[in-house]
């Protein structure tokens, strides 16, 4: 899609992105899969909802063992999900509604499938092939020692020994995640090509930018050196906050750099376009890292910090202060996200208990708190959360389903638990399963809620009682979930200016003013009176939970506007 004419900031400077999980949006062809038909058919809802971009999950070919993060072919779109002709018509389609289309693209890691592995995997150890990967000897007389000590985030050993034929084995490949995902040798030039080629491909056909993957492990420090010991109080697959020789190793930014050097030769040639890259890297506590992705890296890359804050205002003031400061000094827009398809939801996160003392990030996003849960509660806090989010300044990023308030399926069977971390954890882990159940539509369960036709099952089963959270009750009802996120996205767009913290304003409370619109946050289970010093003659504009706001009080775990 091409710009404006003026010389405006960057349409992603402020969008609302709507993170599309593929497999779980709609399922057009009675696969009980979502895919890229049932997309084009629901394009208008999103329209309806306000955003500006939509970023889709990834939709190449794959044999779907971590959902699409297990690429076969950069170049193709996954049959199950359509074709090239079909995504080129939701481009189009979605760009006729004002709509921009952002890909997943995941350099770190291929599907076992790729071409490329199939090759290095009957090519011989030291061959040009196995250099596009990481193959190595197994230690000890026999090989049968894992070349090194390292973890994989998904659990078990980051190596995994080649069986030939024979039963022979022989070299081990790294895969930071599932065994079916090697890691590219981005020390390898075909692999920074072959990037650079993917990335213009799809920049051809129209897409708007990229949320990229994983980017934090793609380099690793030469010779592979053992990680330090682990204090027996983190995880093993908590790689993140033990690997130093993978996590944020500092070659990294070198192929991050030379991605940008690719993405503004494309801009530049191509005059009007207005591109777009955020990185999927988790840098709380770590400005300095999240300062490095995004000078002369990637345009944006994800702040994580709201999804992970505990439920109490000077946690919430810190962190969105502290990414503020940061990003400002900067000039880079911050990129919010309050959850994701690889987190709890956040209507069951801050129903937890425990919402309000910790935080649901342990160091790895995919190991979870565990406490009771109150959902009434959780969807309240909710409510306020991303009134609170849509008045920052930068980019919102929204996950599919939030708009509705659903929650976390906590209960699915363990059969039906597809999550690599479930198996490869051996239930320790429950996985990420639960927040990417289809979506509820309609009120019909023989459809799936409208997720597919009639008596096909869906991929992961939905909880029996979804019909009052499908978009069909939700658009009879003024005070749902939906309603609000579609108010909120459109008072947002008249939210304007840099954010003040109103110092005045009670501790408990989170206070802040833009332009002309007083934001106010209560995270706590009383009300909170406000003073005619912190309100001026300002009214309230909206609300979080639409009780009365005529008086001065906020609600106990609400947001309201005032303008
Ligand atoms: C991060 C993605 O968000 C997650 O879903 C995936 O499993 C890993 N990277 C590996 O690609």
């Amino acid at each position: 899609m091409s710009k404006p004419e003026s010389s405006s900031p960057p349409w992603w400077h402020d969008a609302v992105v709507y993170q599309l999980y593929v497999p779980s949006f709609a399922d057009a062809n009675a696969d009980g899969w979502g895919d890229l038909w049932g997309v084009r058919e629901r394009l208008d809802y999103l329209a309806d909802l306000g955003v500006d971009a939509i970023w889709l999950s990834p939709c190449y070919p794959s044999p779907q063992i971590d959902h699409g993060y297990d690429v076969a072919d950069y170049f193709d779109i996954n049959p199950d999900y359509g074709d090239l002709s079909v995504f080129d018509e939701v481009l189009a389609q979605a760009e006729s509604r004002g709509i921009r289309i952002l890909m997943d693209i995941v350099p770190n890691h291929c599907s076992s499938e790729h071409k490329w592995f199939r090759s290095a995997i009957a090519a011989e150890p030291g061959s040009p092939e196995r250099d596009r990967f990481y193959f190595r000897d197994g230690l000890g007389p026999n090989g049968d020692t894992p070349p090194n000590n390292w973890r994989s985030v998904f659990g078990g050993p980051t190596w995994t020994r080649l069986i030939d034929d024979n039963a022979t084995p022989g070299q081990w490949y790294l895969h930071t995640f599932a065994p079916q995902q090697p890691d590219f040798n981005w020390s390898n030039a075909e692999v920074v090509d072959h990037f650079d080629r993917a990335l213009r491909f799809w920049f051809d056909r129209g897409v708007d930018g990229f949320r990229v993957d994983a980017v934090a492990v793609a380099a690793k420090a030469p010779g592979l050196p053992d990680a330090p010991p682990v204090s027996r109080d983190v995880a093993e697959n908590d790689v993140w906050s033990y690997n130093p020789y993978t996590v944020f190793w500092p070659t990294g930014h070198d192929y991050w750099k030379h991605w940008r050097s690719v993405i503004d030769e494309y801009q530049e040639t191509h005059p009007g376009r207005e591109l777009v890259t955020v990185s999927e890297a988790y840098t709380p506590g770590r400005p300095e890292q999240l300062a490095m992705y995004v000078t002369g890296e990637f345009h944006q890359s994800f702040a994580f910090e709201l999804m992970l804050a505990p439920w109490r205002s000077d946690s919430i003031e810190e962190v969105v202060r502290d990414t503020v400061a940061t990003m400002d000094t900067l000039h880079v827009p911050p990129a919010w996200t309050i959850n994701n398809h690889d987190t709890q939801r956040v209507v069951t996160r801050l129903g937890r208990a425990n919402a309000t003392e910790l935080s649901s990030y342990t160091g790895n996003n995919l190991v979870y708190v565990d406490a009771p849960v109150d959902l009434s509660v959780g969807l309240v806090r909710a409510r306020a959360l991303v009134l609170f989010a849509a008045a920052l300044p930068g980019t919102f990023y929204i996950y599919q389903g939030e708009e509705l308030g659903l929650e976390e399926v906590l209960d699915l069977p363990d059969n039906v638990r597809q999550d690599p971390i479930f198996a490869r954890t051996e239930g320790r882990q429950i996985g990420r399963d639960g927040c990417r159940v289809p979506m509820p539509w309609t009120a019909d369960p023989t459809t799936g809620f409208g997720f597919t036709s009639p008596n096909v099952e869906t991929w992961l089963p939905q909880p029996k009682n979804w019909a009052p959270l499908s978009v069909e009750a939700q658009e009879r009802n003024p005070a749902s979930m939906l309603h609000l996120y579609r108010r909120a996205l459109r008072a947002r767009r008249s939210v304007d200016g840099p954010l003040a913290w109103v110092n005045n304003s009670p501790d408990e409370i989170v206070a802040f003013v833009r332009g002309d619109t007083l934001v106010i946050l209560n995270p706590t289970s009383t009300p909170c009176e406000l003073t005619d010093s912190v309100v001026g003659d300002r009214y309230p504009i909206l609300s979080s939970n639409d009780l009365d706001v005529g008086s001065r009080l906020v609600p106990a775990d609400s947001c309201v506007w005032w303008r």
